[in-house]
């Protein structure tokens, strides 16, 4: 019995010894203290999605009542080849996120990255034509919308269509099919979910050339009646970019056009920028590793943690003060171990990205945002 009764004080030692996500779910969630505010999300990779990651599913479960497919519903995953669909990952986030009651995103349908190549080429190798190009996107956005219509609440409709200075990125939808793909592509989407809400995605969409043509678009879309709910600022930051002042302008402009604002991507790396000019997240800016870009491989000093987490609070802040316009905070992924940051813009770093370290504790910022919430 005495032996017995020392195995169980043993077991529940090293339960909580071990456990930090255990420890941590005695403290209020992040989806609790915000409820009222805004939902709280996170992006889900493969790993997540089928619940190999137990310390991260329960994280997941606890503070979080938003979900996002981090890669999984991209064209290329979704439609490798013409005609021939991928369901088993989307099909298996959408199913975690009605099984744990969470409002669900899908991301995204119409992006020049990560896109099989086939979508743009004819069989010579040569640019599809206008018409060839609409009508794949056409059955592609069907096709993906319609299968979970009405399960998905929300769809990244277009990602990253409008370059810093406000003009269009030359990608193949914009050379091939005009501007005007981004109505089509929308329109689509509307069709085949009409209760869906449609978002326009985009990072650094701070830059004042960018938010001009993106409210120019967003009152377009409403003149003509096309249905626009949300823009989604990706909210790649860093620590010296983008100002809280410049965030604010423009979640400020976009709610003066007439939509809501979504944090969609949000993490902040702690790491030095590689290059000059305005960060963000284009993925083909990927250079070249150098050791002095990857300072902190051996964990975060106590003043840089610190800073990150102060302008993190900040940020909160700043999102709670406007929850009028701010209806989702998503991160782009849970804890620092799998963030994109350790390979974006430079391959094989450690950074420090998100709010969850890389022994699943939450950084002293999550504490924070609680107490935020919950005044
Ligand atoms: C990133 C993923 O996090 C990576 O795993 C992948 O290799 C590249 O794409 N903007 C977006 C996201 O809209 O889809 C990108 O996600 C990050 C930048």
């Amino acid at each position: 019995m005495k032996t017995m009764k020392i195995m169980v004080a043993l077991g529940f030692a090293a339960l909580a010894g071990c456990g930090s996500t255990a420890t941590q779910q005695q403290e209020p969630s992040l989806k609790e203290a915000l409820k009222d505010k805004f939902h709280i999300g996170a992006a889900l990779n493969v790993d997540y999605i089928w619940e190999r990651d137990p310390k991260a599913d329960e994280l997941i479960k606890y503070q979080f009542d938003a979900i996002v497919a981090e890669n999984c519903m991209k064209s290329m995953f979704l439609q490798p080849s013409e005609g021939e669909f991928f369901w088993d990952d989307a099909d298996r986030f959408v199913e975690f996120g009605e099984a744990n009651g969470m409002w669900i995103t899908g991301h995204c349908l119409v992006w020049h990255s990560q896109a099989p190549a086939w979508f743009f080429f004819d069989e010579n190798g040569d640019d599809v034509s206008r018409e060839v190009l609409i009508e794949r996107m056409r059955n592609h956005i069907h096709t993906v919308v319609g299968r979970y219509k009405g399960r998905i609440k929300g769809w990244d409709v277009v990602n990253e269509a409008i370059l810093e200075d406000g003009s269009w990125r030359q990608s193949k939808f914009y050379t091939i099919i005009g501007k005007d793909f981004v109505d089509l592509a929308f329109r689509f989407a509307h069709e085949a979910d009409p209760d869906a809400e449609l978002y326009y995605n985009d990072y650094n969409e701070w830059h004042p050339g960018k938010v001009a043509t993106i409210v120019d678009m967003v009152q377009r879309f409403k003149a003509e009646g096309i249905r626009i709910d949300a823009v989604g600022m990706q909210g790649h930051f860093g620590m010296d970019y983008p100002s809280i002042e410049e965030f604010r302008a423009a979640i400020d402009a976009y709610a003066g056009a007439g939509v809501k604002v979504m944090v969609t991507e949000l993490d902040m790396s702690a790491l030095p920028r590689p290059q000059r000019g305005a960060g963000g997240a284009n993925i083909a800016d990927t250079v070249a590793y150098k050791a002095a870009m990857n300072p902190y491989t051996a964990g975060l000093p106590e003043e840089v943690a610190a800073a990150w987490d102060k302008r993190m609070g900040e940020f909160f802040r700043l999102f709670i003060d406007n929850s009028d316009k701010v209806t989702r905070v998503t991160f782009w992924g849970v804890t620092d171990e799998t963030s994109w940051k350790n390979d974006f813009p430079v391959r094989g770093r450690t950074d420090y990205a998100l709010p969850f370290d890389r022994d699943y504790r939450a950084k002293p910022v999550v504490k924070e945002i609680v107490a935020m919430g919950n005044r």
